[in-house]
């Protein structure tokens, strides 16, 4: 089911009994995202916080509602991708990639592509948008930034950050569209930075524009049907448009009007839109520190300056952002459905790959939990290096692999096999590669060493001399005898 505007996803939310509305003015700064700690931490997500009364630091009301917290459980994570459950997703991923079976993960995407064109996603140019109702251009001066409820979120934060933005750019040569969640610092009203990693396409289509010498048009979505912004943090590979994918999640093309002021597109149903230009030749701009999803604040370092040229937003916007820090926070909910839309693929050419889990206290890369069925020795070291090799599984800094019936959502269950099943100078292997910008734990930037675990059962094969015990587990007649004993005493009190 497509939504055509936030407000319409703020409305299934209400009506699903997702939301909780904040009549109360709350400030932009720090209180809004205090809120959503709160709120996010709560029993399976909590609920969909729209404040309908942001306020500044001096009290002033901003014309604009905030949603926060719209992705944080597994049922507002369905519902904003219009499926009753996000799995429901990943068999339609699987449908897809399985109709030809591929013979790698290269050619594995190649056919996701393919796919998404061929259930009409493709994106489709329009004449008019919902999101230039009301259009402010810099030449015309005005508050620019400062009109929109842009929230700081963490006490020692450099300043507000738009948290929750689609960042659209282009490859200069390919043309190829680029949409990637990339946080971003108002400098002023008219001025930003943004935050596109070493390793994101932004950056690779930023230091094309830089080496040819030419401005970079540059714009950035706020709201809209929630699968755009949630299409802009999964981790497909470069040259798969996320707003087609976007458009498959959503069943339905998404459409687009030329920006007002730059030679960009932008998507039509958004709330708010941000042109711009990234100035080829500038050093860049110190960002930061922001409280960030590691728990720890990210210190300043340079990065892009936007110069935005023009604002354009509806005439009834909702501004939608995300508060990231210690764990559980929404982002767990982005990144888990992310995982389970997207296994099929690397179960295309992991055949041994059973399950795969991004448990919360992990922090997207810090910990990967995969489960196997294992057919030959040092398997699970083989599954390891080839998840290291796909796309941003890199960064992934522990990779515990389990069998196949160990639950790897049940971060317990995953541990108890842990601590039994490994001798760990055998068990362990240690590699050196690529590492998350954001890790403060490496003692270089973007660089460091990853551990797997293979915490399975161990085969006569990979030294194992002894025979493997067996677990200790009840008959089934004596469980259910169990349950029904238990059952009865709780009733009779
Ligand atoms: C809430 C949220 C905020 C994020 N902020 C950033 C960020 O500031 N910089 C960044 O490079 N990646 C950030 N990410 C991760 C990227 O969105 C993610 O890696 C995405 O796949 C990148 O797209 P790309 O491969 O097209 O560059 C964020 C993810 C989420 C869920």
């Amino acid at each position: 089911m497509a939504y055509d505007s936030l407000s319409s996803f703020v409305e299934r939310l209400d009506r699903e009994g997702e939301l909780l509305r904040i009549r109360e003015p709350a400030q932009v700064d720090l209180e809004i995202a205090a809120a959503a700690d709160v709120e996010s931490k709560t029993k399976g997500g909590g609920k969909a916080l729209l404040f309908e009364k942001p306020v500044d630091a001096a009290g002033v009301p901003y014309a604009f509602p905030v949603l926060i917290n719209g992705y944080g459980s597994a049922k507002r994570m369905g519902l904003a991708l219009g499926r009753e459950d996000v799995g429901e997703i990943g068999a339609e991923v699987e449908a897809l990639v399985r109709a030809k079976p591929p013979a790698g993960v290269a050619e594995a995407w190649k056919l996701l592509r393919q796919g998404l064109e061929l259930r009409h996603a493709r994106p489709v140019s329009v004449g008019r948008g919902a999101c230039q109702e009301v259009i402010h251009r810099v030449e015309d001066g005005g508050r620019g930034l400062a009109e929109i409820p842009v929230l700081k979120t963490w006490p020692k934060d450099g300043g507000p950050f738009l948290t929750l933005p689609q960042v659209i750019t282009e490859d200069p040569e390919t043309k190829e569209r680029n949409v990637g969640m990339y946080r971003i610092q108002v400098l002023g009203p008219w001025e930003a930075a943004l935050h596109w990693q070493l390793h994101k396409v932004g950056a690779r289509h930023g230091k094309k524009y830089r080496e040819m010498g030419k401005p970079m048009p540059v714009a950035v979505a706020l709201g809209g049907d929630p699968a755009n912004a949630f299409a802009a943090t999964a981790p497909l590979p470069d040259g798969i448009d996320e707003y087609m994918f976007a458009g498959f999640l959503r069943k339905k093309s998404v459409t687009f009007v030329p920006a007002v002021s730059q030679p960009i597109e932008v998507p039509a149903d958004a709330d708010f839109i941000l042109e711009g230009t990234v100035d080829p030749t500038g050093e860049g701009v110190d960002e930061g520190p922001f409280g960030d999803h590691t728990g720890f604040y990210t210190p300043v370092d340079k990065y892009p300056r936007f110069r935005v040229t023009a604002i354009t937003h509806r005439k009834k916007a909702i501004y939608p952002a995300t508060v990231v820090g210690k764990p559980p926070m929404e982002d767990f909910w982005l990144g888990s459905a992310s995982v389970r839309i997207l296994l099929p693929v690397l179960k295309m050419n992991f055949p041994e790959l059973v399950d795969l889990a991004l448990p919360a206290e992990g922090v997207f890369h810090n910990m990967v939990f995969v489960s196997l069925k294992k057919q030959y020795p040092y398997q699970a070291f083989k599954l390891m290096h080839g998840l290291w090799g796909a796309g941003q599984m890199m960064f992934s800094k522990i990779i515990v692999a389990v069998d196949a019936e160990v639950n790897v959502h049940d971060t317990s269950e995953v541990l108890f096999y842990l601590g039994a099943n490994i001798e760990p100078q055998r068990d362990m292997i240690f590699i050196q590669g690529p590492s998350d910008s954001l890790d403060h734990a490496t003692t270089l930037p973007h660089c460091g060493s990853h551990v797997g675990i293979d915490a399975t059962r161990k085969l006569k094969g990979e030294g194992y001399t002894r025979d493997w015990p067996e677990e200790c587990r009840t008959t089934p007649e004596a469980a259910a005898r169990a349950r029904e004993l238990l059952a009865v005493a709780r009733r009779m009190g």
